[in-house]
């Protein structure tokens, strides 16, 4: 069965390009959401990408991943440092979970140093622009297949 991978984009990442370029890089979301479908194909997995400024709809995406996908992608925003509903979202649905992030949020103001999520996650990559996704999907992938 081939695997199929929830991708979520969290708030004001839809301006990436426009975004603080120094600190998110110059590549839109499109272009992000491209080099990840290119990267699914060379890994024979599917993936579905849902961007959202709306806690709920994040929350709600999650929960319907439960019976479609077998491991989610996650760059919360924000919401890594604020929202217990997506972390629980997560902990509920109990899919392999790799949190991601174009910053280093460790290397970044405080309040960006605590996620909500990494504790219920499998790993976090921090730090490597749009590298980190497609880094993040493979170690996913990788954990799924149980590869080593
Ligand atoms: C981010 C880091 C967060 O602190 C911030 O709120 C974002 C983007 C990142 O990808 O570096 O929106 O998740």
């Amino acid at each position: 069965m081939s695997l199929n991978i929830l991708v979520l984009h969290g708030p004001n990442l839809n301006l990436l390009g426009k975004r603080e370029p120094g600190i998110y890089g110059v590549l839109t979301l499109a272009e992000i959401d491209r080099l990840l479908v290119t990267k699914a194909q060379q890994l024979q997995v599917n993936l579905k990408i849902l961007q959202s400024n709306h806690e709920g709809e994040l929350v709600t995406a999650i929960h319907e991943a439960l019976d479609q996908q077998q491991g989610i992608l996650i760059n919360a925003g924000a919401y890594t440092h604020t929202s217990v509903a997506l972390r629980d979202a997560l902990a509920g649905v109990a899919l392999p979970t790799v949190e991601v992030h174009l910053s280093n949020i460790y290397r970044r103001e405080e309040f960006r140093h605590h996620s909500w999520i990494a504790p219920i996650a499998l790993g976090q990559i921090s730090g490597f622009g749009a590298k980190s996704y497609l880094l993040g999907l493979d170690a996913l992938v990788s954990h799924l297949r149980s590869d080593i």
